[in-house]
């Protein structure tokens, strides 16, 4: 039997970015444990199809089809877990992106496009969702930041700027929310198998030096962070707050 503090059964959670990659990981995850899901993406198509599928497995999940990176997707999403529920226990800020240029090369659109997607769709997300985590009593965000948000990568600035600011937003809301029963922490993938990064882990040369640089030798799979981002939601976890826990392989860990 597993015990009732690593469970997360009867909770309710909003997973931004839930169809593919890390975010789906996190739905199969959180549903595994128990908990019930709204999971969000832009495609209704893959929406639809990863709702037939998590339903057939007996999962308790419901979709919303919407853009985070705008202020009326956000609000869909958070009036659709208020509809289910009428609070939250648990939202997972997982919806990224990047376009990787040198510094000088970035047009002030493609900046807009990676800070409102990363960083103010968590912000927003966060604050839409504050009234119903409020309201059941003990919650929490998790946030998914990367360690380009720790350290300099390849990623390009922007991506990197908004995964640390990310990263300083969980240590806000955590200090700000903590009365309000609200435990706020990130989790900072490295490379992780997933339809965003094997575009870039199709190139040999470069899958190669990426597990060169890694000291247990291999790319992450999405379930690696789902089961991070799970504890942290959990009783176990009850105490920590405002922590950015990297699920790297050791990379963040590895000087010269
Ligand atoms: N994979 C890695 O190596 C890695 C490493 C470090 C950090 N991360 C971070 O982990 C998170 C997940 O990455 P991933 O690799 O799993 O990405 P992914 O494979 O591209 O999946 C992204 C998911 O988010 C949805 N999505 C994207 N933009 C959205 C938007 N504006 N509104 C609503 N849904 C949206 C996508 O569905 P739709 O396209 O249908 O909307 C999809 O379900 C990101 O924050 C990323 O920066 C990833």
């Amino acid at each position: 039997m597993m015990p009732e503090r690593w469970s997360l059964a009867g909770k309710t959670a909003l997973v931004t970015g839930g169809t593919k990659g890390i975010g789906a990981a996190v739905v199969q995850e959180l549903c595994a444990l128990g908990a019930r899901v709204v999971a969000v993406a832009r495609s209704e198509r893959d929406v639809q199809e990863g709702i037939a599928a998590w339903r057939s497995a007996g999962y308790d999940v419901h979709g919303v089809v919407a853009d985070v990176a705008t202020a009326s997707g956000r609000i869909q999403a958070v009036d659709a877990a208020r509809a289910q529920w009428g609070m939250l226990d648990i939202l997972v800020n997982n919806v990224g992106t990047n376009i990787r240029r040198k510094t000088a090369d970035y047009t002030a659109e493609e900046y807009d496009t990676i800070m409102n997607t990363n960083l103010r769709s968590t912000f927003e997300m966060s604050r839409l969702c504050y009234p119903l985590l409020k309201l059941a009593g003990r919650a929490c965000i998790i946030n998914i930041s990367s360690v380009a948000g720790v350290t300099h990568l390849r990623t390009g600035a922007v991506y990197g700027m908004s995964k640390a600011a990310i990263v300083q937003l969980t240590r806000n809301l955590a200090v700000e929310w903590a009365s309000d029963g609200i435990r706020v922490n990130a989790v900072a993938p490295w490379y992780i198998h997933t339809p965003l990064a094997d575009t870039v882990l199709s190139d040999d040369a470069y899958c190669a030096a990426v597990i060169e640089r890694t000291p247990m030798r291999a790319i992450g799979n999405p379930e690696d962070v789902a089961g991070a981002v799970a504890f942290l939601c959990m009783q176990p976890s009850a105490y920590i707050t405002g922590q950015c826990l990297c699920v790297d392989g050791g990379f963040s860990a590895n000087g010269f």
